[in-house]
């Protein structure tokens, strides 16, 4: 057996796991940074860097308590090397580097966008282990990774030449805006808090998707790449100088008195037509996320789906992407494995380490990291 510590630090989670043979969490410890960013509706990545720097150690030592392991007891390290905050990056980085070192362990660094593509495998092995009677995830596999950082799609195919590694054709990304960051930018502009893709989740609920028709947005770049500025910029056109923008100032003075306002208080303090323009909105941006996923498996006439990262929370997601299901197989990781997590860097790292995989002392951050590109190792 094959225990990896994974340690992730690209955003705004601080997050450390043990994972036996890729295939079984031992724990999953993750620390959110919400509070510190919320009052500036997006990740400050200075604060970012110095918070990583405050839990790492916390958040690796319980990740081995929970396992019931000491660090001695792990048989090797993994850890993000980009894409990300750089100074956030290397805090993770540093410290798994580090550890690495003294505990005289191989490591291997982990592209961030090929853990998401681990969440799936990962969780679908431990459900069927488990006894769940769940289809069987398998490649190749059309991957979307939808976040706050990310919106690309991937063909995945086990590796012709070096078995069991895997490899990672780009199909297609986000042009502008991620679509975790549409949703995070329009809810900033609307005040209703941060981040904004859950909160709009659930008052999409309220909501009449079709009131605003952004239908005629047009998406630019290939029919594969995505692009979300054009919608953000819509709804910011539809909100400036209306009463929906008086009502967004009134909100965001109401939200200073109030923490953490339940999502009732919220509606309470949003009219129908505001609820109505981000269920629209929401409804747009789903859209076209499982239009561009279903066509680029079409073409690459593969069968399987994967959707992964942050937005994969989102239930209108969900609900779209199973109603188009039928020819597919769409797999979601629960909403724990489908934001960032450091279980997903030790599952995927566990392949790199069983094809003979090791990084350096050299290892180092990126910043920008396209998957499926050489590490400068
Ligand atoms: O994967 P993640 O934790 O971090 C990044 O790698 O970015 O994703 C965070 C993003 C945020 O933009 C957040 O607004 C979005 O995921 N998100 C959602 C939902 N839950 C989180 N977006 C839409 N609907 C949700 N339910
Ligand atoms: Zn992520």
């Amino acid at each position: 057996m094959m225990l990896v510590l994974g340690i992730e630090s690209s955003c705004d989670e601080t997050a450390a796991a043990v994972v036996a043979d890729g295939e079984s969490i031992r724990s999953s410890v993750v620390a959110s940074q919400i509070l510190t960013h919320e009052k500036y509706g997006g990740v400050v990545p200075e604060l970012a860097s110095r918070e990583h720097l405050r839990s790492i150690e916390p958040v690796v030592d319980e990740a081995c308590r929970q396992a019931e392991v000491t660090l001695d007891q792990v048989d090797a390290i993994a850890v993000t090397e980009g894409p990300g905050l750089i100074g956030s990056l290397l805090v993770g980085l540093v410290y798994g580097k580090a550890l690495a070192l003294a505990l005289n362990k191989p490591l291997v660094g982990v592209n961030h966008l090929e853990g998401h593509i681990h969440a799936v495998l990962l969780e679908n092995k431990m459900d069927r282990a488990a006894g769940k009677p769940l289809a069987e995830a398998r490649l190749p596999a059309v991957t979307l990774v939808v976040s706050g950082g990310h919106t690309s799609l991937f063909h995945v195919t086990p590796s012709a030449t070096s078995s069991p590694r895997f490899d990672y054709t780009q199909l297609g990304r986000t042009r502008d805006d991620a679509a975790g960051e549409a949703f995070d930018k329009v809810a900033k502009l609307l005040a209703l808090g941060y981040p904004g893709g859950p909160v709009i989740d659930k008052l999409s609920h309220f909501g009449d998707s079709h009131a605003v028709d952004f239908g005629h947005i047009k998406m630019r770049g290939t029919p594969r790449d995505f692009s979300f500025s054009g919608l953000k910029t819509a709804v910011l056109y539809r909100v400036r100088g209306t009463d929906l923008a008086r009502e967004a100032e009134k909100r965001r003075a109401w939200r200073k008195t109030v923490e953490h306002p339940s999502l009732d208080d919220l509606r309470g303090h949003c009219s129908q037509e505001t609820i109505d323009l981000v269920a629209s909105f929401q409804h747009a941006v789903v859209q076209d996320l499982v239009e561009r996923t279903f066509a680029a498996a079409e073409d690459a006439r593969v069968d399987n789906i994967f959707v992964s990262g942050g937005v994969a929370c989102n239930s209108l997601l969900r609900q779209r992407f199973a109603e188009r299901s039928r020819g597919f197989q769409v797999f979601f990781p629960s909403p724990a494995l489908s934001t960032d997590n450091a279980a997903m860097i030790a599952a995927a790292g566990y392949y790199k380490l069983l094809a003979g995989e090791r990084a350096g002392i050299s290892l180092t951050a990126h910043a920008s990291f396209p998957l499926g590109a050489k590490s400068q190792e």
